[in-house]
């Protein structure tokens, strides 16, 4: 890929963020300084919205807050496992949904060295969700429910904008939509209005880089894969993505 000379460290600054960036799976106890959310805030709300109504709203916990969170989540999780989104999850995945979805899956089970057919402890790395994978903070993420389907979009794109600026100051992010699964529960833990669809949760702080469960990356489909240009040369050079945090 050439890129032109006057916006070459841009470039390259962003594709160190994106490429750095993964799902962490595994957290040290170590808090985030205070100082350093502040800042990740004070990049991501720079994100765009329709009408710049700016939806988003978010509860983070730090210290004994995200501990006791934790702990009433888990005691949830057990008794009403099934829960019930307030936005609803797919209700399947076919074909390529389903292919990249199963490959996310199993190279994950091969890190932690379950066997796809494992049930039981498939389900106790799923429920890993709801103990937060041991992160010092999470970010309850949600979105007003009068504003409709955009507002969710936008709300994802102040998600991504969370986990670059996070990246950004070195703190590692896991964004969690198994957490809504208990909506109505986070929505009374937290006090959030009863009028605030709960979208996901963003756990965060520094990996543990040595365990399993942060030791592989996902891939990504080649640029021509995904777009198609109108009156354009091919896109030519398109690569898949394989970050290669270290
Ligand atoms: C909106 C959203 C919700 C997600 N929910 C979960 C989740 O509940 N549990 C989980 O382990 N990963 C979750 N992920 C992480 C994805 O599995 C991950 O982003 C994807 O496999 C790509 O891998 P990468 O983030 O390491 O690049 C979520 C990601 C997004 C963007």
């Amino acid at each position: 890929m050439t890129v032109p000379r006057d916006v070459t460290t841009n470039v390259e600054v962003l594709n160190g963020l994106m490429s750095e960036r993964f799902t962490c799976r595994a957290y040290r106890a170590e808090q985030v300084p205070e100082a350093t959310i502040q800042g990740i805030l004070q990049l991501a709300r720079n994100t765009a919205s329709w009408c710049n109504v700016q939806p988003w709203q978010v509860v983070i916990t730090s210290g004994e807050a995200t501990d006791l969170f934790r702990g009433a989540l888990m005691d949830e999780a057990r008794a009403h496992p099934e829960g019930e989104p307030d936005i609803p999850f797919p209700p399947g995945y076919h074909g390529i949904y389903k292919a990249r979805r199963q490959e996310t899956g199993y190279q994950l089970y091969a890190a932690l060295g379950i066997a796809r057919e494992d049930r039981e402890r498939r389900q106790e790395q799923s429920f890993e969700n709801f103990r937060l994978f041991g992160a010092p903070h999470v970010a309850i993420v949600s979105v007003p429910a009068e504003i409709g389907p955009y507002a969710i979009a936008d709300c994802g794109q102040f998600v991504g904008s969370f986990l670059l600026a996070a990246r950004a100051y070195g703190v590692d992010t896991t964004p969690q939509a198994a957490l809504a699964q208990h909506s109505a529960f986070i929505r009374g833990h937290f006090e959030i209005p009863e009028t605030q669809r709960i979208l996901c949760g963003i756990s965060f702080g520094y990996a543990d880089r040595e365990h399993p469960a942060n030791s592989f990356r996902t891939r990504r489909a080649a640029a021509d894969e995904i777009a198609r240009l109108v009156g354009q040369e091919p896109v030519g050079e398109a690569e898949s993505r394989v970050s290669e945090a270290g």
